[in-house]
């Protein structure tokens, strides 16, 4: 049986052992997939014992996406770009390093929500690792615009100017938002893990908006309170993209693409 594991630091929340053995028993490859608890500090030791025992690949969650990064031996473009790493393959002394999160959250709306981004006004709220991995996955789809709005103006920004040689991308602060609207609204901030609503005007939905916000299993988050008080009828949290990211990465270590339907009906939990 092959040895794969998530690690993070707290970990006891993490549904990757639920999902990845749904996935292995729904394909019928066996592998045994358990959570390491990181010691903070200790990535690159906690890593190498893994490895040490027979494990074969491994998901990184918070705060060890960087220290990832920085592990691996060969870095996937879309890693490169994103500045983080979500999940590792192992082959001898080599570390392949790749991000899933952008391409998750991608096929998530594109696929099961059935909203194509090309030629649409997409705004991306949030500057940090969630909103970059998202941002290359978003300009090859090629929406009309994509707008990156932050608290700390100057991070959107830079991360705009790093990416505008692909696409129609543009950032600032949330006030220069005022009078402007969008066909698909992502809170890729933090903030409604702390219950707390990015300053982002009422006004920025258009007519028959989806609002999507990347927590997941917070229900209605004050984001999409605003997005639903606003008018807008399709709400969605990151149920699909978790699912979606690890199906990628289990087609990546195992070589086939796992259906993500059984995994996002069994952890939905109603937006209320
Ligand atoms: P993550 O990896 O989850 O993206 P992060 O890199 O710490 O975490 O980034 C958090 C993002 O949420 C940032 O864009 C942050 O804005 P700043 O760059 O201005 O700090 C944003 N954020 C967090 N709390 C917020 C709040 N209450 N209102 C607006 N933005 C918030």
């Amino acid at each position: 049986t092959d040895k794969y594991a998530v690690i993070g630091n707290p970990i006891g929340h993490t549904k990757s052992p639920l999902i990845q053995g749904m996935f292995a028993q729904a394909t019928g490859r066996d592998i045994d997939y358990t959570a390491i608890l990181g010691p903070l500090g200790e990535f690159a030791k906690t890593v190498d014992a893994f490895r040490a025992s027979g494990g074969r690949g491994m998901n990184v969650t918070a705060p060890f996406k960087l220290d990832a990064f920085a592990y691996a031996t060969d870095l996937s473009e879309r890693a490169r770009l994103a500045g983080a790493v979500n999940a590792m393959k192992f082959e001898g002394e080599r570390v392949f390093a790749e991000n899933f999160d952008g391409v998750g959250l991608l096929r998530d709306v594109t696929h099961n929500l059935g909203c194509p981004l090309a030629g649409k006004r997409v705004l991306l709220l949030g500057a940090g690792g969630a909103a970059r991995g998202a941002l290359l996955p978003f300009l090859e789809q090629k929406p009309a615009q994509l707008v990156i709005a932050n608290r700390t103006v100057d991070k959107a920004q830079a991360l705009a100017s790093e990416l505008a040689g692909h696409g129609p991308v543009s950032g600032g602060g949330y006030a220069e938002l005022a009078g402007q609207q969008f066909d698909v609204v992502f809170n890729a901030t933090s903030a409604s893990l702390r219950a707390e609503l990015p300053p982002v005007p009422a006004t920025v939905f258009a007519e028959g908006c989806l609002a999507y916000e990347l927590a997941y299993g917070k229900g209605l988050t004050p984001f999409l309170r605003l997005a639903q008080n606003a008018g807008v009828r399709r709400l969605a949290d990151g149920v699909g993209m978790l699912a979606e990211q690890a199906a990628e990465a289990f087609a990546w270590w195992r070589g086939v693409r796992p259906d993500t339907r059984a995994v996002i009906s069994h952890l939905t939990v109603p937006l209320v």
